[in-house]
């Protein structure tokens, strides 16, 4: 495996075909699948772990951001990615850098609650496709509204590269795979009330509810019964992050919570099939997360 800082290190030899999993290191199980996945599919694979500056909206979230690329190297090692770009600062926001429109999937949920985040994810990740024009580039399904931005900012620039998903990676617990996750503490059991609010959603869309007001309403009391205040809970369809009245098509039932000084971020994604409604929950581990090792 070869470490690199710059784009032009990490660019694939001409005409092979190069996977990019971005990520803002402190590796889980999400990112592991991520790389696994990519390297299923495509011959050679880079991982690029940068901490965004841009993308933070409070400069408290950013400083605490944890990091640790000694761990990171050998989890990348081990999962079999070919190259890891570890770029600066400078390397990837030369002056001028024009920012990129993240679009109208920025505008709700996240958008609205964390003013510049999708511009700054936007522009970093057109930064990292422009430059290493990879074929494939692989987005976690957890940051639904990130996905549904990145590929629609991908298809808006022409960029030839296919956007590609991978599922949400729970705890044991329930609770979805997130680097914030380690600085939950003493808050981390309560944490776990956020997917149990969601999959109580899930058997009732499962059993016929199919209505925005009677999901978000469901997800909405579980919380508070455990003793959480999300800061939206939102049906919206999984193109365009727009807000849907019902389940039709793909929709995503997402929220946002703060847990003590920790905001974390979840959502399931429920599919119309024959006359029913199925529901993708994300995959659990059967064993404590790396995150804790
Ligand atoms: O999901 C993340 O880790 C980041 O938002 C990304 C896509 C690596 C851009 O900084």
């Amino acid at each position: 495996m070869r470490v690199v800082h710059t784009f032009a290190d990490a660019r694939a030899a001409e005409g092979v075909d190069q996977a990019l999993v971005p990520t803002m290191g402190y590796l889980h199980e999400g990112h592991l699948s991520l790389i696994h996945q990519a390297k299923a599919e495509t011959p050679v694979v880079c991982v690029s772990i940068f901490v965004n500056p841009t993308q933070f909206d409070e400069a408290s979230d950013l400083a605490s951001y944890p990091q640790d690329l000694e761990r990171d190297l050998a989890l990348c090692e081990s999962a079999g990615a070919d190259t890891v770009l570890v770029p600066s600062v400078d390397e990837v926001y030369p002056t001028p850098l024009d920012p990129i429109d993240p679009g109208p999937a920025a505008e709700g949920m996240e958008g609205a609650h964390r003013p510049g985040h999708f511009e700054g994810v936007a522009t970093v990740v057109h930064r990292f496709l422009t430059a290493l024009e990879p074929h494939h580039a692989y987005f976690g399904r957890k940051d639904a509204q990130q996905l549904a931005v990145i590929r629609t900012m991908a298809h808006e620039h022409d960029l030839d590269v296919e956007i590609i998903p991978g599922s949400t990676e729970r705890e044991e617990d329930g609770l979805a795979l997130s680097s914030r996750n380690v600085r939950l503490g003493d808050d981390r059991v309560r944490a776990a009330g956020i997917s149990e609010a969601l999959f109580a959603a899930a058997d009732a869309a499962e059993a016929g509810e199919r209505s925005a007001a009677g999901l978000q309403a469901m997800v909405e009391l579980e919380m508070q019964v455990r003793g959480l205040q999300p800061e939206y809970v939102t049906l919206a369809d999984a193109v365009w992050m727009k807000p849907v009245g019902e389940v039709h098509r793909e929709a995503v039932l997402a929220t946002a919570v703060p847990v003590g000084d920790v905001r974390l971020i979840d959502n399931i994604v429920l599919s119309i099939e024959g006359s029913g409604v199925v529901v993708d929950r994300g995959i659990r581990l059967d064993a404590p997360s790396i995150l804790y090792s």
